[in-house]
């Protein structure tokens, strides 16, 4: 693996049977350089990187990049209002990489339960514990990992729910080793709050926060975990009160919160917002939408699940998004580009140079 760090300012992954383009950047923040490297996103066996609703998480100089695993026939859940489309959840994937171009797959983090068809999907009726957070029927979306100094363990919050995302809670898995395998520990409502789309935010101070899409997805809210990461504690806030945003996506940057989010609209993209707090409880004020240019009002056919700070890097952030086939999920690609704070402002640029 390489150790020089050619940062990779601006990937577009173009799913499985596509290209993806990448393109490689002096180190100017949001400077992307014109020409593409065109070349598949696959790890470096060959195999092509299946990590959705991904985060990052940075530890002794390598990147981990953990996500869901999509894979098999997308299928719709009857009875629904809404375009539910589902495939298995195959649990979660773990890449490391030093330079974030070369991604070594170091398995699965945690493993769903497989059955061999989940009930009401196209295949005949599965057998096994159906209502187990993990089966392979339900839900698993948006790892992400964090590390406790103080206890040593690496720990994985993730949303879990039932196909019909009835369920609205949030998973806790641990290890001794970044790229797992994880525990599985067990799943809350925090303070009895529904909790879907979600993300984990590890300060300065070694405080931590989930941040999620609560109150049946109207308003987000933000909880303190517990000193060793693994509970959530009665200290929360309720925020972007009935804006419906999903997708959270948090960073800091010189002393203040950044909080990159989605509209509330399933699989189709829509419009980001960003909104700023100086403290990760609040209280937060929501400003316009972070893209600009052609496509802005859909993220690029995007929709926001991290933002990476690169590391050794002032102002120099990557906003990674998915981008969503809901008629075949497991095709859904990836989106990467360079995000600075310029006048006050998050910009995320680049998008043009992407063959949007
Ligand atoms: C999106 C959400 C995804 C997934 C999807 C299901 O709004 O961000 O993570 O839950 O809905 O339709």
């Amino acid at each position: 693996m390489k150790c020089a760090i050619p940062i990779i300012f601006c990937i577009l992954l173009i799913g499985p049977a596509c290209t993806l383009h990448a393109q490689r950047s002096a180190a100017r923040p949001g400077d992307v350089p014109s020409a593409p490297h065109p070349k598949n996103w696959k790890d470096t066996d060959g195999r092509f990187i299946n990590a959705h609703g991904a985060g990052i998480l940075y530890h002794e100089g390598v990147y981990y990049l953990f996500g869901e695993i999509k894979k098999g026939i997308t299928w719709q859940v009857p009875g629904q209002s809404w375009e539910d489309y589902r495939v298995p959840a195959g649990g979660v994937s773990c890449y490391s990489s030093r330079d974030l171009q070369q991604w070594k797959y170091e398995g699965v983090a945690l493993s769903s339960i497989t059955r061999p068809s989940p009930e009401g999907s196209p295949a005949s009726p599965g057998t096994g514990d159906a209502s187990h957070d993990l089966d392979t029927g339900r839900v698993i979306e948006r790892p992400k990992v964090i590390y406790n100094d103080k206890t040593g363990k690496f720990i994985m919050w993730m949303h879990v729910d039932a196909k019909d995302y009835s369920y609205s809670q949030s998973g806790v898995a641990v290890s001794d080793r970044p790229e797992g395998p994880y525990k599985y520990l067990h799943s809350v409502k925090p303070n009895g709050n529904m909790s879907r789309d979600m993300t984990l935010f590890r300060d300065e101070d070694n405080k931590a926060y989930l941040i999620y899409s609560s109150e049946n997805n109207n308003t987000m809210q933000v909880c303190l975990l517990s000193d060793d990461y693994l509970s959530p504690t009665t200290t929360y806030s309720r925020i972007l009160v009935n804006r419906r945003r999903e997708g959270p996506a948090i960073f800091k940057f010189e002393g203040k919160y950044w909080l990159i989010s989605s509209d509330c609209t399933g699989w189709s993209p829509n419009a980001a917002t960003y909104a700023v707090a100086d403290h990760p409880l609040g209280p937060w004020k929501e400003y316009g939408n972070p893209c600009t240019g052609p496509g802005a009002d859909t993220t690029y056919g995007a929709q926001s699940t991290f933002v990476l700070p690169l590391a050794g890097k002032k102002n120099s952030f990557i906003f990674m998004a998915d981008r969503w086939n809901k008629l075949d999920l497991e095709r859904s690609t990836y989106l990467w580009l360079p995000l600075t704070i310029e006048d006050g402002k998050p910009r995320i640029t680049g998008a043009e140079r992407t063959n949007f």
